[in-house]
This record gives structure tokens, C-alpha cells and sequence, in this order.
């Protein structure tokens, strides 16, 4: 078997080590932006091209013939790489892009699940212009702005957070315009949590929850980034997070799902991934993405029993309800080692030092150079801490990013008792 992998990032090295862990044995291909080291050892070959290039992508799929490609970023999926591989006759593990717009409109989403009256949905409006929004805005008691395009998780501002008053949020929404639509939405408050789910357009199966921490320094303080790392916990929930919980965002998953095929008469086929907000009542939903998330993917790939390679066929050709995901009843801690000043003045070109131990580590945005390892700027590298609890895996991811060297720094609460705490401290007094 030869799968061919369309990736960036750790995310991509985390997924080409499930594929080659198959007992199905397949043979590796993978193009990729940088020279991923990780990705690189586990690959047949790998091709360093822009994974927007999709003629270039659709020769190669064409010469390797892979049995199916795997493309796991948003931007290739949004600009629909699988329509394109589909008309020359090869398969993906991915979405088209009509129904990738679950992640790449922002105004779809929330309008799909209007249309087909799913529960989860914050009180919104999409706007094309400046008419009614400050009367909308004001009649909320605070405010999230939204551009309705990819921004890489980046685009989004919540007042609280990065603006005070509804006046300068609006101000932000004023941007926004400028480039094209901005959905206003009332902030929701509660304890945020992804839960990625193998979809086959009718069936959703769901991977383990798992907790990311978006905000660049300890304590939750600083600018956005992609994600500072992320846990899981041993029992399949989260400390803030019950079962009843769970399946509310499996029905809105699932509902959403079907409401894709109905829409566009397209079946959803690859990863729906919900960032859910628990609120003092109920499962909100914050968005969806049509992809693994990174860090999240590094959190449940490496506890999936089930074979990965099987999963992916079965989402592909519809026969996911023959089967069930099992994980391994373990705690997982991811922190990402970054390089200083990101995510907005990166020193670039740092050289990074880390001993091979037994840890897990994923390679991010790392180029080699004379067998040294260079940061590019974005997030370097991931360690995965596994252990029989939380308390565990952490003490183990942690023991790992302190023995990197370079000019880095990490998020040192991230599963730690005291953060988790304070999680557990929020819900209660929301
Ligand atoms: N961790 C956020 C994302 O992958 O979008």
C-alpha cells in the first residue's frame, strides 16, 4: 500500500507516524513546505513544495499512484485538493471543498446550523456592512468579532480579551469589512474543549476529548498563537467535562454531518473537529473545522489502538459504522517548544538542541541545516508526555521541554494540578 501525505507542521509529522505504525505496512510519500525532520525519517521520500501547488501535487499523486492521499491542512482542503485529486481518479482522506466550508466560512457554519435548527448556537449576525451592527452589538452583553474567512485561528477577538469596550470592538469589525464579511456573536462563558471526530458523511466517530491552551504565556495571558499544547486525561473525559457533555457535541457533530450532505448534496468525508464551549447550561458550539487540530491531533493519534490506515480507508469508501475507536485509557500532555518573541516578533533561524530520550516529540517548523536543527519561527517542536495520569504526563512532557536548549520558551502550566484547578474553579462560577 503507498499513502501520500499532504502536510505541514507537527501535525503532519504526528499523522505520517500513524500511517507508517499500520499493520497494513504502507510505504510513505509526503510533500511538505520544509524539510520536516521527522516526517523525513519516516517517509519513502519527501518532496519540500508548497502544498498549494496543485498541479505539481496532482503529477506526483499521479507518478507515486497512492492508494489514497491524506491531506491535513485547512488551507489545500479550503481550495479543494481532494475535487481535484477525485477528477483524476485518486482518493482522499480529506473534504471537498463545498463541504470544507464548515471551516473556511465562518457565516456557512453558523448559517447551516440555523437552517437545520441544531442546537449550540450562540445568538449571531453576519454583516456585509456597517447597517444594524452597532444596534445588533449593543444589544449583547459582550461581543466576539469574527472575519468570515481562514485567519489560522487567529483572526477571532473576544472582548475581555483582546478588546474592552463594544466601540473598539466594532472598530475591529471595521477592518474586517473592509476585506469582506464579519460575524458578531454574544461571548459565550465557560471551559473550551475540541473534540475531533472521523466522519464518512454519515458516520461520526469520535477521538477522545482533548483541552488546548491558545494564549502564548502561563496563566493564560498573552497574544493568540495555534496552540501552546494540550491534554487528555486517562478516563476519556476532561476534569470539567461529563459524559452527558460529550454526546451533546457528538449529536451537534452528528447533526452537522448530515446537514452538509443535505445542503450540497456532498458527504463529509475526513475530520470534523468541534471547538465546543461548556457554559453553565449546555455544549455551545465555538466552530468547525475540517481537519485535525494541532496540537490536539498529537494528543489522540499516539493513543489510538485502532488501526489508523483501516480507519481512513473506511471514511473513504463509507463503512466507518462497522466499526468502533478504541484509545488507550492513558493521560497525555503536549507542550510546544517555541521560539522567542512568537507568535509575534519570532527570532528566526535559531538553532534548537534537544536529546533523544523515549519522550514522543513531533518536529513543527524546524529546517535542517548541516545536521543542526533550525527554528523557521512558528512552533518548533511538540513533547508528548504519556502516563497513567495526568499528573504523570505532564511531569513527563515537562522533564522533556526543559531539556531542549535555544532561544525557546514553553508553557510550564499547561496539565499541571493548579491550571487544571483553575478549569475546574471557572465552570463552577460561570
Ligand atoms: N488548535 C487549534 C487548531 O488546530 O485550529
Amino acid at each position: 500500500m503507498k499513502i501520500l501525505l499532504i502536510g505541514s507542521t507537527a501535525r503532519a509529522d504526528c499523522i505520517a507516524e500513524a500511517i507508517i505504525n499500520s499493520k497494513t505496512k504502507p510505504e510513505l510519500y509526503a510533500v511538505m513546505p520544509l524539510l520536516n525532520p521527522g516526517v523525513k525519517q519516516k517517509a519513502k521520500e519527501l518532496i519540500v513544495h508548497s502544498v498549494m501547488d496543485f498541479n505539481f501535487i496532482l503529477s506526483y499523486a499521479e507518478k507515486i499512484n497512492p492508494d489514497f492521499v491524506f491531506v491535513a491542512p485547512d488551507d489545500p482542503i479550503a481550495e479543494g485538493l481532494v475535487n481535484e485529486l477525485e477528477k483524476i481518479g485518486i482518493k482522499s482522506f480529506g473534504p471537498k471543498k463545498e463541504v470544507a466550508r464548515i471551516e473556511s466560512s465562518k457565516s456557512f457554519a453558523r448559517e447551516l446550523l440555523k437552517k437545520h435548527e441544531i442546537e449550540g448556537l450562540p445568538k449571531f449576525k453576519v454583516f456585509s456592512d456597517k447597517k444594524g451592527i452597532k444596534e445588533f452589538a449593543e444589544s449583547l452583553k459582550e461581543i466576539v468579532v469574527k472575519p468570515d474567512g481562514l485567519t489560522g485561528g487567529k483572526g477571532v477577538q473576544v472582548q475581555g480579551d483582546h478588546f474592552d469596550s463594544i466601540e473598539q470592538g466594532l472598530n475591529y469589525a471595521d477592518l474586517i469589512l473592509e476585506k469582506g464579511k464579519v460575524i458578531i456573536e454574544e461571548k459565550l462563558k465557560g471551559e473550551e474543549f475540541s473534540l475531533q471526530s472521523f466522519c464518512d458523511g454519515k458516520t461520526v466517530l469520535d477521538c477522545i476529548p482533548v483541552q488546548d491552551h491558545k494564549r502564548a504565556f502561563e496563566n493564560d495571558s498573552g497574544p493568540n498563537t495555534g496552540g501552546m499544547g494540550s491534554y487528555s486525561m486517562e478516563n476519556g473525559l476532561l476534569p470539567f467535562l461529563k459524559k452527558e457533555h460529550l454526546e451533546q457535541a457528538h449529536k451537534i457533530t452528528e447533526k452537522v454531518a448530515l446537514a452538509l450532505k443535505k445542503e450540497t448534496g456532498i458527504e463529509f468525508k475526513g475530520i470534523l473537529y468541534g471547538g465546543f464551549m461548556l457554559t453553565k447550561k449546555e455544549v455551545k458550539l465555538i466552530e468547525f473545522n475540517a481537519r485535525f487540530g494541532d496540537p490536539e491531533v498529537l494528543n489522540v493519534l499516539p493513543l489510538l489502538k485502532t488501526d489508523f490506515v483501516e480507519v481512513c480507508q473506511r471514511v473513504i469508501n463509507g463503512t466507518l459504522n462497522e466499526i468502533s475507536l478504541e484509545f488507550e485509557s492513558k493521560a497525555s500532555v503536549c507542550k510546544y517548544v517555541v521560539p522567542k518573541g512568537y507568535p509575534v516578533n519570532s527570532v528566526k533561524n535559531a538553532l534548537i538542541e534537544f536529546k533523544e530520550t523515549k519522550t514522543k516529540h513531533y518536529f513543527g517548523a524546524i529546517k535542517e541545516k548541516n545536521g543542526n536543527y533550525l527554528m523557521t519561527g512558528s512552533r518548533a517542536m511538540a513533547f508528548i508526555g504519556i502516563g497513567e495520569t495526568l499528573s504523570k504526563a505532564e511531569e513527563i512532557s515537562q522533564k522533556a521541554v526543559e531539556s531542549v536548549k535555544g532561544r525557546i520558551f514553553y508553557r510550564k502550566d499547561i496539565g499541571t494540578k493548579a491550571l487544571i484547578q483553575k478549569r475546574i474553579d471557572h465552570i463552577a462560577n460561570v
